[in-house]
């Protein structure tokens, strides 16, 4: 199928850019109950190590208003909260069900953070211009519809001064190396998905949505074409995941 401006893809499939939020939806509510045990269990724990890269760089400051935009289960606003109590968090995701399990897991932990959880999708952010001091985005940039409208939301609602900061899984670039990832996420990732949710097709969808991910350099353009300065990128595990900074003057 030939692609056109209305396309997009999902996956290593070509679809209508109006059906993806509603196909990535599906993905997200079929893998909410267990997402947390999976990102362990699929990484050998190694996310862990890369979101608290994220918030190492981003230094979560008292009283600055983070949105954690796609944030999920909370994995990264709860972390932010850890580390500096007085922020005031504002978690933004497309599928309800995964917010569900944030609400429920900051109520476990008894999280005295101050964090507002909101269901929406990041090409049509319903927040005013100038409204946050930073935005984090983890692992969920890939499954947008409309990467470059999505960039374009985050700057109007960072403040001028404001940080933006996206962790995203990359491309390996060493040749052995990449082999052997390829190998084990073809091959291992769906049979996990299989194993532990009865469902290969979306951790199929993962692995080839990250393969369709523009590579950093090309990556850190978009990011400059929505208006960010001073762009920098750090790589983390030979290239698996890397974090975009960048500001708003
Ligand atoms: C892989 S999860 C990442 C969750 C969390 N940030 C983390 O690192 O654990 C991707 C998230 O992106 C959300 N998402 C996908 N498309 C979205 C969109 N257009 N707008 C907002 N959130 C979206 C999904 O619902 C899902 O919760």
């Amino acid at each position: 199928m030939r692609s056109t401006e209305q396309d997009t893809h999902f996956g290593f499939r070509t679809i209508p850019k109006g059906e993806k939020a509603d196909r990535v939806r599906d993905v997200f509510i079929g893998v909410s109950s267990r997402y947390d045990l999976m990102n362990d269990l699929m990484s050998g724990g190694m996310h862990r190590i890369w979101k608290n890269a994220l918030v190492d760089w981003l230094m979560p400051q008292q009283d600055q208003r983070i949105l954690d935009l796609a944030g999920g289960t909370g994995d990264i606003a709860l972390r932010i909260v850890e580390r500096q109590p007085n922020a005031s968090l504002t978690v933004l995701d497309l599928t309800e069900e995964m917010l569900a399990m944030g609400r429920d897991r900051a109520a476990r932990l008894r999280s005295s953070g101050d964090i507002a959880w909101i269901t929406g999708s990041a090409d049509a952010l319903p927040f005013a211009a100038d409204s946050f001091d930073a935005c984090t985005v983890a692992f969920g940039i890939r499954n947008f519809p409309d990467i470059p409208e999505s960039l374009a939301e985050m700057h109007r609602v960072l403040r001028p001064g404001g940080r933006l900061l996206i962790l995203e899984f990359g491309h390996v670039e060493v040749s052995g190396l990449r082999r052997l990832y390829d190998r084990y996420s073809f091959s291992v990732l769906p049979r996990l998905g299989n194993l532990v949710l009865n469902d290969r097709e979306s951790y199929q969808y993962l692995v080839e949505s990250i393969r369709r991910f523009p590579r950093r350099k090309e990556f850190a353009g978009m990011i400059e074409a929505a208006g960010f300065v001073n762009v920098a990128v750090r790589n983390m595990s030979f290239g698996v995941a890397s974090i975009h900074s960048a500001w708003k003057i």
